[in-house]
């Protein structure tokens, strides 16, 4: 999913198999695991804390503070149907998050399953997302899923990027003008160790 022979970027993957710490060139490191009903207020803060922008790309709509409804929704998790995956950091001894990522299973067709990925401004561009998608898939595939989609703004050329180098294909949504559709078969892309 991402260059593993990067300087600086190795995983390693803890006992239960899907969490990771991802070590950054400046020596800071980012663990993945997965995240818990008791993860709320880390993620409203993480939430609110991300430019208009990102929560506007996240949410395809302009959100100024996070509404508790939706929170509650974001936190209630359910091992099989909506899963997500957290990347924290430790910053003067306390964790910090620093991005999310998380799928829904679609109640229509429950092979296919909806996606999306957030990352703290300052932690843009140094693989967070990457690492974060690698787990979503990851267990997505485990879970027996045959499909990840996302729909994204078609401006974000961030997203667009990394979805292109994750194996996503970007086509035309045919609900929604100005977003574009993400999706990757997981039974046809191998899973890069
Ligand atoms: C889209 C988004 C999730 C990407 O997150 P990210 O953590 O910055 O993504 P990555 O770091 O994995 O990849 C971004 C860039 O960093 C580069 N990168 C990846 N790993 C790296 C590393 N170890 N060192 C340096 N650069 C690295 C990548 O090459 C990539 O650049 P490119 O795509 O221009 O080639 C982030 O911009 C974001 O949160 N946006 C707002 C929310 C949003 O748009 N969500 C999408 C809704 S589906």
């Amino acid at each position: 999913m991402f260059d593993r022979s990067r300087p600086g970027l190795q995983t390693h993957p803890l006992s239960h198999g899907y969490s990771a710490a991802e070590h950054f060139p400046a020596g800071s490191a980012v663990n993945v695991r997965p995240m818990t009903a008791f993860d709320a207020e880390k993620l409203r803060t993480f939430l609110n804390e991300l430019t208009d922008k990102s929560r506007r790309e996240r949410f395809l709509r302009p959100i100024s503070q996070m509404p508790d409804y939706l929170l509650r929704s974001l936190t209630r998790l359910n091992g099989a149907r909506h899963v997500a995956f957290m990347a924290e950091t430790s910053e003067e001894g306390s964790k910090r998050m620093v991005g999310e990522a998380r799928y829904a299973v679609d109640p229509e067709r429950p092979g296919d399953a909806e996606f999306a990925v957030a990352v703290d401004d300052r932690w843009q561009g140094r693989g967070v997302a990457a690492q974060l998608m690698e787990a979503l898939e990851d267990r997505a595939r485990a879970a027996g899923l045959h499909r990840l989609f996302a729909d994204t703004l078609e401006d974000n050329h961030a997203m667009l990027s990394l979805a292109r180098r994750c194996g996503y294909a970007v086509v035309a949504n045919r609900r929604e003008i100005g977003v574009k559709r993400l999706v990757k078969d997981l039974a046809a892309s191998s899973v890069m160790h």
